[in-house]
C-alpha cells in the first residue's frame, strides 16, 4: 500500500496583534462579550504590504526546514485559501515562484474554513494514485481584508495567518483516511457575496454570516464526521491522542470534545490567540503542538474542519 506521511510542519503569524481591548476602542464591543461568546482574546493582522502568498512562504519555509528539504524536493503544491493574492494566477503558483521551485503541479483549493482538510485530502489522493513524491500543503489567509471593520458581529471573530505541512509518500501510514462533505443548500449562511463584473465589484465584498445557524450546523456535522472517521477504522474514541479542530469558537470545540468524551487536555486550542484564521487554523494548531512536543511520533490525530459552502471534513493521521 502507498500512504502519505507528515514529515514537517511550519507556520507564520503576522507581527501585528490586535486585542479585544483594541477593538473595543474602535467599535461597540467588549473583551467580556468576545471572550465569553467565542474564547478569543486576540488575533494577528497582516501588514499593508503583506500578501497571502507572503504568509504562505514563511510557513512553507519553516515546514521545509523541519522536514530537512528544499523547495526543489517538492513536486506538488496545494494551497487552501479563500483570500488569494489575486483572482488568478493561483496563490499556489505565486508561492511556487517565491519559493524558487518549478517542479510538478501547483493549484489552490477553495473550501473556506474546511480548506486545509480538503487540500490534505486532495494531496493525499494525488500522491497515492499518481507520481508525486513530496507535497507542500498550505492553509493561508488574510481575512482582515474581507471584513467590514464596522460590523461587530463578524470583525471580532477572524484573524490572519498561515500553516504548512510537507507530505511524503511512504509504505506505512501516515494519513489513514480523509472524509469530505459539502451541502451547498446552506451557501448563504456564510459568504462573501461580491463578484467582479465589468471592472466593478457587484454585491458586498465583505464577509456576512448567520452566526447562530453556522454554530448549530457546525456542532452537528463535526460530531458526525468524527464518528464517520473512527467507524471506518473500528477505532474507539479513547484511542485518539489529539483532536485538532478548526478554531472558530471555543464553545463549538468544547461541544465536539464532549461528544467524543475527550478531555480538553487532548484538544489543541489556539482560538484564544489566533481567532478564526479559516483554512490556516488547523495547520497553525498542528505546527504549534508538534513544535511544543505535545504531538509525538506514533500519535493518532484527528483534524476536522467546517466552514462556508457549507463544507466540512476530517483527516485521520498517524504521526
Ligand atoms: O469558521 C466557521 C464559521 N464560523 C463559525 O463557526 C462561527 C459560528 N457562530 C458563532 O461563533 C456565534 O454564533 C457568534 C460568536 C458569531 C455569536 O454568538 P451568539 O452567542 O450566537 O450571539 P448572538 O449572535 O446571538 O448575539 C447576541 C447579542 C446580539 O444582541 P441582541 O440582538 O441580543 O441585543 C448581538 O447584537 O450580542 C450582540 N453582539 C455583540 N455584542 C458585543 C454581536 N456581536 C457583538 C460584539 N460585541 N462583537
Amino acid at each position: 500500500m502507498i500512504y502519505t506521511r507528515i514529515i514537517g510542519t511550519g507556520s507564520y503569524l503576522p507581527a501585528q496583534v490586535v486585542t479585544n481591548e483594541d477593538l473595543s476602542k474602535r467599535i461597540d464591543t467588549s473583551d467580556e462579550w468576545i471572550f465569553s461568546r467565542t474564547g478569543i482574546k486576540q488575533r494577528h493582522v497582516a501588514a499593508e504590504d503583506e500578501l497571502t502568498s507572503d504568509l504562505a512562504l514563511k510557513a512553507s519555509t519553516r515546514a521545509l526546514e523541519a522536514a530537512g528539504l528544499t523547495a526543489s524536493d517538492i513536486d506538488l503544491i496545494v494551497v487552501a485559501t479563500t483570500t488569494p493574492d489575486m483572482i488568478f494566477p493561483s496563490t499556489a503558483c505565486i508561492l511556487q515562484a517565491k519559493l524558487g521551485a518549478s517542479n510538478g503541479a501547483a493549484f489552490d483549493v477553495q473550501a473556506v474554513c474546511s480548506g486545509f482538510v480538503y487540500a490534505m485530502a486532495t494531496a493525499d489522493a494525488l500522491m497515492r494514485t499518481g507520481t508525486y513524491r513530496r507535497a507542500l500543503v498550505v492553509g493561508a489567509e488574510i481575512y482582515s481584508r474581507i471584513l467590514n471593520w464596522e460590523d461587530r458581529t463578524t470583525c471580532v471573530l477572524f484573524g490572519d495567518g498561515a500553516g504548512a505541512v510537507i507530505l511524503e509518500r511512504s509504505d506505512r501510514p501516515g494519513i489513514l483516511s480523509t472524509h469530505l462533505h459539502a451541502d451547498g443548500s446552506h451557501r448563504d449562511i456564510l459568504s462573501v457575496p461580491g463578484s467582479i463584473r465589468n471592472g466593478q465589484v457587484c454585491g458586498s465584498p465583505f464577509l456576512t454570516m448567520d452566526g447562530n445557524t453556522v454554530f448549530k450546523l457546525a456542532v452537528k456535522v463535526l460530531g458526525e464526521v468524527v464518528d464517520e472517521a473512527l467507524a471506518q477504522h473500528g477505532i474507539e474514541r479513547s484511542q485518539l491522542d489529539w483532536l485538532i479542530p478548526h478554531q472558530a469558537n471555543i464553545r463549538i470545540i468544547q461541544a465536539t470534545a464532549r461528544r467524543l468524551g475527550m478531555s480538553m487536555d487532548k484538544v489543541v486550542v489556539t482560538v484564544d490567540q489566533h481567532a478564526n484564521t479559516s483554512a490556516a487554523s488547523i495547520p497553525l494548531a498542528l505546527d504549534l503542538a508538534m513544535r511544543d512536543g505535545r504531538i509525538q511520533p506514533g500519535h493518532l490525530v484527528l483534524m476536522q474542519g467546517v466552514g462556508g459552502g457549507f463544507t466540512w471534513g476530517a483527516v485521520l493521521v498517524r504521526i
